[in-house]
């Protein structure tokens, strides 16, 4: 088990999925967490039950964010961990819809999984730097397996979801070179069960069976497999690991296609 007993964070889209996992695992190590999410009623609720904190944010809200870091720092006392987390599909490919259509989804898809994941990193930063004994931080964004292998069927998510990767290796390598001991890492989670997938299900039955099978494994991950992941790169276990890409895909990149 990493060792994360004392330290702080704050977790975006807490009310499900691979968020709510990762509240549960951070308050099981000792973190005193702050989650947060659009929904404020799953929000609260899984934050009661888990013993965190919890704030309404949709963070691409830029102007909220320096709010719900301060909220974290005037509860806890500093802010050690960053996991953003919070994201959506827009369900739209290039061809698909017409312009205003299109255009809307691209710009909504964008503005969550990306601006607020940058938000959020510079919000963060901020606050670590003036962390009691000195900055030191850890960030953890949560990209795809899409950023890699990008999905003809929605271009916005995929096309949002490389950029985040990008976005990580750029705040790692600031924060070095700023002389900053604030690390940034991605995690790139394969198909997961959560309400992303289980509402593409609803859409298209047999979906989560078809993408079981894209891991050699055949299944899908629990989302606990990811926040264990998650976990250990907001712990200090890796200190030397800044800038990195974690796969959390049962293997699904590993295979040549068709095998
Ligand atoms: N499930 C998968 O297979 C999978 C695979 C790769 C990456 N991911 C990524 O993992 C992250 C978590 O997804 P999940 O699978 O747990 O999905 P989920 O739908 O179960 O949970 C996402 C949470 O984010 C919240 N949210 C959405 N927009 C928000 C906003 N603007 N501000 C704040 N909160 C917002 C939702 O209310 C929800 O609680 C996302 O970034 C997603 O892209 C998921």
């Amino acid at each position: 088990m990493p060792d994360l007993k004392g330290k702080v964070a704050i977790v975006t889209g807490c009310a499900s999925g691979i968020g709510a996992a990762t509240v549960r695992r951070l308050r099981a190590d000792g973190v005193e967490v702050l989650g947060t999410d659009v929904d404020a009623a799953r929000g609260q609720a899984l934050c009661d039950a888990a013993g965190a904190r919890f704030a309404v944010q949709n963070v691409s809200d830029r102007a909220l964010w320096p709010q719900i870091v301060a909220e974290a720092v005037a509860a806890f006392g500093r802010l050690d961990i960053l996991v953003n987390n919070a994201g959506m599909v827009s369900g739209a490919g290039i061809g698909d819809h017409d312009d205003a259509a299109m255009f809307a989804a691209w710009d909504k898809v964008l503005a969550v999984n990306l601006t607020g994941t940058m938000a959020g990193c510079r919000a963060a930063i901020a606050a670590m730097r003036d962390n009691p004994g000195g900055a030191k931080g850890a960030i953890v964004n949560i990209a795809s397996t899409t950023a890699i292998t990008p999905l003809p069927t929605d271009v916005g998510y995929s096309a949002s979801k490389a950029a985040v990767r990008a976005l990580s290796k750029s705040v790692a390598t600031w924060c070095a070179q700023a002389g900053l001991n604030i690390r940034c890492n991605t995690v790139i989670p394969g198909a997961t069960h959560t309400g992303i997938l289980d509402a593409t299900e609803a859409q298209m039955p047999g979906f989560l069976a078809m993408v079981a099978k894209t891991s050699p494994l055949n299944r899908l991950a629990d989302p606990s497999e990811t926040a264990a992941a998650i976990a250990f790169l907001a712990s200090d276990e890796c200190p030397f690991m800044t800038g990195a890409d974690m796969l959390v895909d049962g293997g699904a990149l590993a295979i040549h296609p068709g095998f």
